[in-house]
């Protein structure tokens, strides 16, 4: 499954720089999404020698497969934050939106990179989604966004309520990746893609392992998606989510696909978009998360897709399906800042709940002012934000849900025997042998054995249909087939285990 952007874009420049064991940098970055790149290049224009350090290659991982809305209009966050917090951090979350969106948006006018303007909406199909919009409308008024009602949503099919915002953008990340990178390069920095990152120390000069030996940094971010050091235990504090994203060709386009960026306030959540790509509109489908490795069959999600979008667009002909996550923060807010018990020299971005295109921005401006003796007040107020009790019996509810798939209750309860037979062809089995758990799939006709633990923290995983990987239920590690590391906190492979 490959995102229509990874498929139609290459950044130019990415070659990788070479590794260098020993170096010593300013500042090493880990990951090459957008939170990674924009603050690599805020850190190299101030005058940093910065490396960015990236497990897999550019974009690979969330920014690559994003529905990339820049909106400041996002489905119903800011009254998600209402529930939970202060109207200072509703606005301090806003403001820092805010600043992300008009950073980005001046970035791609100076670099040349194409960008469309959109009216924003936010729909409902029940009544108890059209409630849901009356409290986003009052949550935006609060924090002075010039959100409004409306009955005209362009949309093929009968809606319960909308608000819109307009003049928010769409664009394709990975173009937006391909500028960052060049900048990149025009200043010095240095990009190196298949290095993970595996551990650090504490005391400045720090010492950052990785997976091809050990360089030196004053500072590290981790712009991992989730946080990859466990200190601070945020894989405990965030829920991974993953959806699933379709692009078609629809009969009588351009004028058959609605113009604006739409997403539901009901669930499932359903969200859609146009794509310009090589002189064609194709519309973009997507919703149907769930929490990684929780969903019986990731495959029933993408037919239910399909079968919504033939449904309301007939004919519609599939060009792309891929399947990306994000992770939510247990108080609604993302986590930005100086990671706790790391010396106050690593720094850690994450929680952005799929609105990242502007929170990985805000972001990059908060990390790189903190590390270069700034201040910004709006992330300031948000380091204060506060998790009530409500907050923390959610991450205890997750928590206990979590527990549940704990290798010691699967032995105890649900690891049966691993079957003789090799799975059929895109199927995969985990099965207890010899008292562990073992992990067999076929794919492409080949069979493969692994442990079915993960090198996070010991859950147990779980075959993930569509996309042919082994997804933990616990805080979100995949992994492919062969046992390779494709994401989350985790940060080895799967051993292999001989039959
Ligand atoms: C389906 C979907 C749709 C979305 N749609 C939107 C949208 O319309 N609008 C919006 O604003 N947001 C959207 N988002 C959210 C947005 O895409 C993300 O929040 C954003 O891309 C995150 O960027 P990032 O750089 O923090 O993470 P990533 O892009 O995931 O980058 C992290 C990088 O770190 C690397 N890495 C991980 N571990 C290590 C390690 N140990 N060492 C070195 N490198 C490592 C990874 O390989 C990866 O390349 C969506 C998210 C999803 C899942
Ligand atoms: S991701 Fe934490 S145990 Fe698997």
């Amino acid at each position: 499954m490959k995102s229509v952007w990874l498929d139609t874009y290459e950044v130019p420049s990415a070659a990788s720089d070479q590794f260098v064991p020993g170096a010593h940098y300013d500042t090493v970055v880990a990951g090459a999404g957008l939170t990674g790149l924009t603050t690599a290049v805020l850190l190299a224009r101030a005058g940093q020698r910065v490396a960015v350090l990236e497990a897999r290659s550019v974009g690979a991982v969330t920014t690559g497969n994003t529905t990339a809305k820049l909106s400041l209009l996002q489905g119903t966050t800011l009254s998600q934050i209402r529930r939970h917090q202060s109207d200072e951090v509703l606005r301090a979350y806003v403001e820092g939106n805010r600043e992300g969106q008009s950073w980005l948006v001046r970035y791609l006018e100076e670099r040349g990179v194409p960008f469309q303007r959109r009216a924003a909406y936010t729909y409902a199909t029940t009544s108890q989604g059209a409630a849901q919009l009356r409290k986003e409308l009052e949550a935006a008024r609060a924090a002075d966004l010039h959100v409004n009602w409306t009955s005209d949503t362009g949309l093929p099919y009968k809606v319960s309520g909308a608000i819109t915002l307009p003049d928010q953008i769409q664009f394709h990340p990975m173009e937006v990746l391909g500028a960052l990178v060049a900048e990149l390069r025009e200043r010095g920095g240095t990009l190196v893609e298949g290095v993970r990152i595996t551990g650090a120390g504490l005391r400045s000069p720090l010492t950052v392992r990785t997976s091809e030996g050990s360089v030196r940094a004053d500072r590290l971010v981790l712009a991992t998606g989730i946080p990859v050091l466990d200190r601070g235990a945020y894989f405990a504090k965030v829920s991974p989510n993953r959806s699933y994203a379709l692009t078609y060709r629809v009969p009588g386009a351009p004028g058959s696909i609605p113009e604006g960026m739409y997403i539901t306030a009901d669930s499932p959540t359903r969200t859609l978009r146009t794509v310009p790509i090589d002189g064609q509109e194709l519309l973009l489908v997507g919703g149907n998360d769930h929490v990684v490795g929780r969903s019986a069959s990731p495959q029933a999600a993408v037919d239910d897709l399909e079968e919504w979008t033939q449904r309301h667009f007939p004919g519609a002909e599939r060009t792309h399906a891929w399947a990306a996550q994000d992770y939510e923060s247990i108080n609604v807010v993302p986590f930005i800042g100086a990671l706790p018990r790391g010396g106050g020299n690593i720094y850690l971005a994450t929680g952005y709940n799929k609105w990242g295109m502007s929170n990985a921005v805000a972001a990059s401006i908060a990390l790189s002012s903190e590390i270069l003796g700034g201040n910004v007040p709006w992330a300031q107020t948000l380091g204060r934000r506060t998790t009530s009790p409500s907050d923390v019996l959610t991450a205890l509810k997750f928590n206990a849900s979590v527990g549940f798939n704990a290798p010691k209750d699967w032995l105890k309860a649900e690891l049966k025997e691993l079957p003789a037979e090799a799975p059929a062809e895109g199927a995969g089995v985990v099965g207890r042998e010899r008292g562990r758990p073992v992990a067999v799939s076929t794919v492409d006709g080949t069979t493969c054995r692994i442990s079915g633990v993960c090198t996070h923290l010991g859950g147990v995983l779980r075959w993930n249909d569509a996309e042919r990987s082994w997804d933990c239920p616990l805080h979100g590690s995949r992994f492919a087939a062969d046992g390779a590391l494709l994401e989350g906190p985790a940060v080895k492979d799967l051993p292999r285990i001989d039959g």
